[in-house]
């Protein structure tokens, strides 16, 4: 018999965790109690502070809903959403980078066609986001959907308002023979993830900005090709050096170009300005 000492428990716990069936299940949970083991040693943990971090736990478990990922949010403001992307999305360097999903994609968005607005009825400067989507040899790829969201003009997405029954700045664009898409929309403003819980009350400790540059996210899916989850950026937006959930790359930056009142990218008239973006992306094959 082996009795547990501070020097072996360890080893006994990574031995016994050892034993799960599936070989990546042991070496990952292996790996997870060593790394366990070594942050409390190092740290020289207390009861207090364990019990603490439990507590946080709880709460975190208890504010999540099928609407709010507490616990997403709790890996994204870590940067281990980020990490994990970027480990498993080593694409061509030509390919438009991965980004995070997010917790506010919402699943069947309505499809709209070429140029048509997701914005209708909302403030905001009109805002036309164009390009094309290409292979990596620079052909254009017909028939991809980009299903595409963003926040309003005060920060909220949809499944942050309650009792709403229709789709709000959320939709599905499907590229033309010649790879092009035209999304219209508003100008997305940047703002803060919420602070109203677990995670907000460990970031309200320290210097940590709680703000995400503006953005809009895309969903790209087309057979053949890697689906690529991505976001695009205002060029000078605030925050986009100090993005709270480490989601901005300098590919992912672009232009929104001012314009005059006039003629808009889909043949109609805007009374007042507007803006216009362009950006080109770039898929891999499905490996
Ligand atoms: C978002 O951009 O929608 C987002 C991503 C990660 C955490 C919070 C918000
Ligand atoms: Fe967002």
């Amino acid at each position: 018999m082996q009795l547990v000492t501070e020097d072996n428990i360890t080893d006994l716990a990574v031995q016994r965790w050892a034993t799960a069936r599936d070989p990546r299940t042991a070496e990952v949970l292996t790996a997870l109690v060593r790394h366990l083991h070594d942050f409390a040693r190092e740290v020289r943990l207390t009861e207090a502070e364990w019990m603490a971090a439990i507590q946080w736990l709880t709460r975190t478990g208890q504010i999540s809903n099928e609407k709010r990922e507490e616990f997403i949010l709790t890996s994204d403001v870590l940067g281990l959403s980020m990490l994990v992307v970027q480990m498993n999305h080593r694409l061509d360097p030509a390919a438009t980078p991965a980004t995070v999903l997010g917790p506010f994609h919402i699943e069947g968005s309505p499809e709209l066609d070429f140029g048509a607005d997701m914005s209708e009825g909302l403030p905001g400067t009109p805002l036309y986001l164009q390009g094309t989507v290409r292979d990596l040899e620079g052909n254009p790829v017909a028939g991809a959907v980009l299903d595409v969201w963003q926040a309003d003009t005060d920060g909220a997405y949809e499944s942050q308002i309650p009792d709403i029954d229709e789709a709000r700045l959320r939709a599905k664009y499907t590229t033309r023979e010649d790879g092009s898409y035209c999304v219209r929309t508003v100008a997305p403003l940047g703002y803060s993830i919420p602070m109203d819980g677990p995670v907000g009350d460990l970031i309200s400790q320290t210097e940590i900005s709680h703000f995400r540059p503006a953005h809009v996210h895309f969903l790209i899916n087309v057979r053949g090709y890697a689906p690529l989850i991505t976001h695009l950026f205002q060029e000078g937006a605030d925050y986009l050096d100090s993005d709270v959930v480490f989601g901005t790359k300098q590919e992912l930056v672009v232009a929104f170009e001012p314009r005059e009142p006039g003629t808009t990218p889909d043949g109609g008239k805007s009374a007042g300005p507007w803006s216009e973006a362009h950006y080109d992306f770039v898929l891999q094959r499905q490996a």
